[in-house]
C-alpha cells in the first residue's frame, strides 16, 4: 500500500537513519507540517543523545511541552525510566520478602538493569504506552525521532527486547520465593502445624506470597499483552509509516540499504527514504561541481537500490535549520519534493 505521510498520514511516524543526516530535522519538520494542518501533534525523541530542544530552540524534555499550539514535544529518558521502574520492582518485592534480604534482592535487580537489553526495554516500554494511549493523549499524529538506524530496527523487533526484560522480572520474583522459602525452612520448618493453618504464620507468609506472586505475574501479562497491541499497531501500514532519512553519501545509502532489506523482511510499512541535504544545482564553485558529481554517483545508486520505493530528494541548505522558523525552509521542502515511486 502507497501512503500519502504529508497529506493522510497514519498515526505513528517513525523517522530513523545513520547519525546526523537530518532526521531529527524531518521528524520536526513533519510535525510542524502536520499542526500546521490541525493535527495535533506528539513529536517524540527516543535517542537518549536528544536534539528536539535544539531543533525547535525550545526547552523539550522528560515530560510532555508544549512547542506551540496543536504541537508537544517529549524527550525520553531511558535512564530514568529503568530507574522508575526498578525503584517500582524492589518496592513490590519488598513487601514480599523479609528486610534481611532486600540486600540480595537489590543487587539482583541493579544486576537486571545493567544487563544487555534493559535500558532499550524501558525505551521500549515508553513508546508503547504513548502508542497505546495516543487516543486518550488526544493525539491525532505522534512522530518518533529515533536512534540511529541499527538501534531502532532493534527497538521495532519488540518480542525479542520484552522478553529479557520480562524474564529478567519473572526470574527476580521467583528467586525472591526461593530465598524466602529457604528463610521459612530454616526458621520454621520444626515447629509446623499444618493441622492448624492460623497456628502456623510461616504456611500463612506462604499463600500470602503466591497471592503476591499472581499479581506480579499478571502485571508481566498485562505488559506482555500492550507489547502485542504495540507490534500489531506497528505493522499496520494503515496506522504506522516508518520513514528512512540518509544523505547521498557512502555510508549513509550502505546503512540505508541494511535497514531496508530487515524492514522488509519484517513486514514493516516502510513508507519513505528522504534523502536530505542534496547540493542545490544553484551551488557555485568548481569545489560544489565535483560534490555535486559526486553526490550524482550516489543518486543513481539510490534511484537503483531503491528501485519500487518512495523516494524523495531534499536540497541542502546555506545554513543550519535553527529553531521553529529555520524549519520552515525544510516543511516547504518536504511538500515541494514529494515523494515518488522509483
Ligand atoms: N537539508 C539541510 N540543510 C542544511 N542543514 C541541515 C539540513 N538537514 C539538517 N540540517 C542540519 O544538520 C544538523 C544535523 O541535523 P539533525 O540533528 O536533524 O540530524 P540527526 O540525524 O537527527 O542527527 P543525530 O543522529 O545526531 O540525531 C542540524 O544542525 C540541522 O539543522
Ligand atoms: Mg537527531
Amino acid at each position: 500500500m502507497r501512503q500519502d505521510l504529508l497529506n493522510h498520514p497514519p498515526k505513528i511516524i517513525f523517522v530513523g537513519g545513520k547519525g546526523g543526516v537530518g532526521k531529527t530535522s524531518i521528524a520536526a519538520a513533519l510535525a510542524l507540517h502536520h499542526t500546521a494542518l490541525g493535527r495535533k501533534t506528539l513529536v517524540v525523541s527516543t535517542d537518549p543523545a536528544h536534539s528536539l530542544s535544539d531543533a525547535f530552540a525550545l526547552p523539550v524534555g522528560g515530560k510532555i511541552t508544549a512547542v506551540k499550539a496543536r504541537l508537544d514535544g517529549l524527550e525520553i529518558d531511558p535512564d530514568a525510566q529503568v530507574d522508575e521502574h526498578i525503584a517500582e520492582v524492589l518496592a513490590s518485592m519488598k513487601s514480599m520478602v523479609k528486610p534481611t534480604l532486600y540486600p540480595q534482592i537489590e543487587k539482583q535487580l541493579k544486576l537486571t538493569a545493567q544487563s544487555p537489553g534493559t535500558q532499550e526495554a524501558a525505551l521500549l516500554e515508553s513508546i508503547a504506552r504513548l502508542i497505546d494511549e495516543r487516543e486518550q493523549l488526544g493525539y491525532d499524529l505522534i512522530i518518533f525521532d529515533t536512534a540511529p538506524t541499527g538501534h531502532t530496527l532493534r527497538l521495532l523487533t519488540l518480542p525479542e527486547a520484552m522478553s529479557a526484560w520480562t524474564q529478567g522480572m519473572l526470574q527476580t520474583s521467583q528467586k525472591a520465593q526461593q530465598l524466602q522459602g529457604v528463610v521459612d525452612h530454616l526458621s520454621s520448618s520444626r515447629q509446623r502445624a499444618p493441622q492448624h493453618p492460623l497456628a502456623e504464620p510461616k504456611q500463612h507468609d506462604g499463600a500470602d506470597l503466591s497471592e503476591r506472586n499472581q499479581r506480579i505475574a499478571e502485571r508481566l501479562r498485562r505488559r506482555q499483552q500492550l507489547f502485542q497491541r504495540t507490534r500489531d499497531v506497528i505493522k499496520d501500514a494503515q496506522q504506522t509509516a516508518i520513514a528512512l532519512v540518509l544523505t547521498p553519501e557512502k555510508l549513509p545509502v550502505l546503512e540505508t540499504e541494511r535497514a531496508v532489506r530487515q524492514l522488509l523482511e519484517q513486514q514493516l510499512p516502510l513508507a519513505a527514504l528522504w534523502v536530505n541535504r542534496n547540493i542545490p544545482a544553484h551551488a557555485d564553485g568548481e569545489f560544489m561541481a565535483q560534490r555535486r558529481h559526486q553526490e550524482e554517483l550516489y543518486r543513481a545508486q539510490i534511484r537503483t537500490l531503491f528501485a519500487g520505493l518512495p523516494v524523495a530528494f531534499l536540497p541542502l541548505f546555506e545554513r543550519d535549520l535553527d529553531g521553529i522558523n529555520g524549519l520552515q525552509q525544510l516543511v516547504q521542502a518536504l511538500a515541494e519534493h514529494p515523494l515518488e515511486v522509483l
